[in-house]
């Protein structure tokens, strides 16, 4: 990309208007890093993604599907419009790009400084390899049982009765990813949630936030105290067994994975939402497990959890048409926009469970939900067992839909949704 031949379009000033208020405002009012529901309610009313989408698609049919630069006032950034950039800068993460984007550093600071996803060099990468060394041991079939485990004992409540709202989802859920990432001990250790997602909402603000050192000592310190224990369970377990170095905070990289898996959450209930609404999938997913993971996978396609991947260039670079482009200029790759692109992908707006099983998700790089790359999420397995075991256990009931929301196949699916608001009955 950087290299490429021609000149870079450069965003107008009406161009630089609709980004934000169409495509930016609505995404920051909804919250980056935690959702307020108010404001995803709102913004699947008026299906503001769609919004976003459509001003990429003006662009680019103005521009050409060259990266676009946009400046406003103090940053610099270049949004990308084809699938072939995409794969650019996410392969070439690391080297080009770092992860370590400055807006991502402001709202992830708040709550897991030394992460590795905020991280640069040589920390980066031994904090890289420590996240994937500890989360490979998941496969583990100790791992798979204790997550079995406790998605029977979690879900039992939701099956011994009554509608099922995202508050009762989550709840279950949230014990469910207590025990898995820390250890049965820590089921009831609510607190721990409670300062995570405070500190979630500080980061919602990014810089504009001050840091709330007195909570983040708080929530290391609690999260320190699992991993410490004599036998620690869950994923506490893999993280004992994985050596660290100086430059690895173990207690740093768990507060990512209780963070990430919120959104584990989302795309499940999501999940559950498409196969109420499609019988023929449900009855599959019922039957096989990795056609259910696929459904797992189809819901993050369809409405990513992570917004965008966000990326900064890490040298300065000048374009054939003679203009530099400062170090430290944002990148961005909009998760809506290619995950819905029509142009490449014939089934766009439908649930496709099918295309992570065929091939050709794989094949598009520019489909992502667990980005690519070298910063592709190692938590990615450990999502897709969890969920997967989740909605199992849930399936045995015949849950139907008890809210309006537009998840049938008689139309293009909305390209904003609001888990907040979706129930079911069995009744
Ligand atoms: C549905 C849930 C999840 C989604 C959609 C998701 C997605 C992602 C994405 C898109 C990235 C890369 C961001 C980038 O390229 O800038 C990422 C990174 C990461 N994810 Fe996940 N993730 C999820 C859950 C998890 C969980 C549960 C864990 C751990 C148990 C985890 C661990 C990580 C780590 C450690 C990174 C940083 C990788 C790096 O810095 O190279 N994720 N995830």
């Amino acid at each position: 990309m950087a290299s490429g031949p021609s000149a870079l379009a450069r965003a107008g000033w009406t161009d630089v208007v609709r980004l934000s208020v169409l495509g930016l405002l609505p995404t920051l009012a909804q919250g980056v890093v935690i959702r307020r529901p108010l404001m995803v309610r709102l913004a699947a009313a008026l299906d503001t993604n769609a919004w976003g989408c459509r001003v990429l698609d003006g662009l680019r049919e103005r521009h050409g599907p060259g990266p676009l630069l946009v400046t406003v006032p103090g940053r610099t950034a270049l949004v990308l419009l084809s699938a072939d950039d995409a794969r650019r800068v996410l392969e070439e993460t690391d080297v080009a790009f770092t992860t370590a984007n400055r807006e991502k550093v402001a709202a992830l600071s708040h709550f897991e400084p030394g992460g590795a996803l905020i991280t640069r060099g040589a920390a980066r990468a031994e904090r890289r390899a420590f996240n994937e060394a500890a989360l490979e041991q998941a496969a583990g079939p100790w791992f798979q049982e204790a997550c079995r485990t406790a998605v029977r004992e979690e879900t039992q409540p939701l099956l011994a009765g009554g509608g099922l709202t995202w508050k009762r989802f989550h709840g279950a859920y949230q014990g469910v990813v207590r025990r898995v990432v820390l250890g049965d001990a820590a089921r009831d250790d609510e607190r721990i949630t409670e300062l995570r997602d405070k500190l979630r909402g500080d980061g919602n603000w990014f810089m504009l936030h001050r840091r709330r050192h007195r909570l983040r000592a708080e929530l290391f310190e609690r999260t320190r105290r699992h991993l410490d224990r004599p036998e620690p369970g869950g994923l506490a377990r893999a993280v004992r067994a994985t050596p660290a170095t100086a430059d690895v905070d173990p207690v740093a990289q768990t507060q990512h994975w209780l963070f990430a898996y919120d959104a584990a959450a989302i795309g499940a209930y999501l999940a559950l939402g498409l196969l109420t609404h499609h019988p023929e999938q449900a009855a599959r997913a019922r039957a096989d497990d990795v056609y259910l993971r696929a459904c797992v996978l189809e819901s993050q396609r369809l409405w990513p959890t992570t917004l965008g991947i966000l990326r900064d260039t890490t040298t300065e670079t000048r374009r054939p048409d003679g203009r530099v482009l400062p170090a430290g200029t944002a990148v961005i790759f909009v998760s809506s926009y290619f995950h819905r692109d029509a142009r490449r992908l014939p089934y766009a707006d439908r649930f496709a469970p099918e295309i992570w099983l065929d091939g050709r998700a794989e094949a598009e790089w520019s489909v992502a939900p667990f980005s690519r790359g070298p910063a592709r999420c190692p938590g990615r397995d450990v999502v897709l067992l969890t969920s997967s075991a989740f909605l199992a256990e849930l399936l045995r009931r015949d849950w139907r839909p008890a809210s309006s929301h537009r998840l049938g196949p008689g139309g293009p699916l909305p390209r904003t949704a609001d888990h907040t608001s979706l129930r079911f009955t069995t009744g």
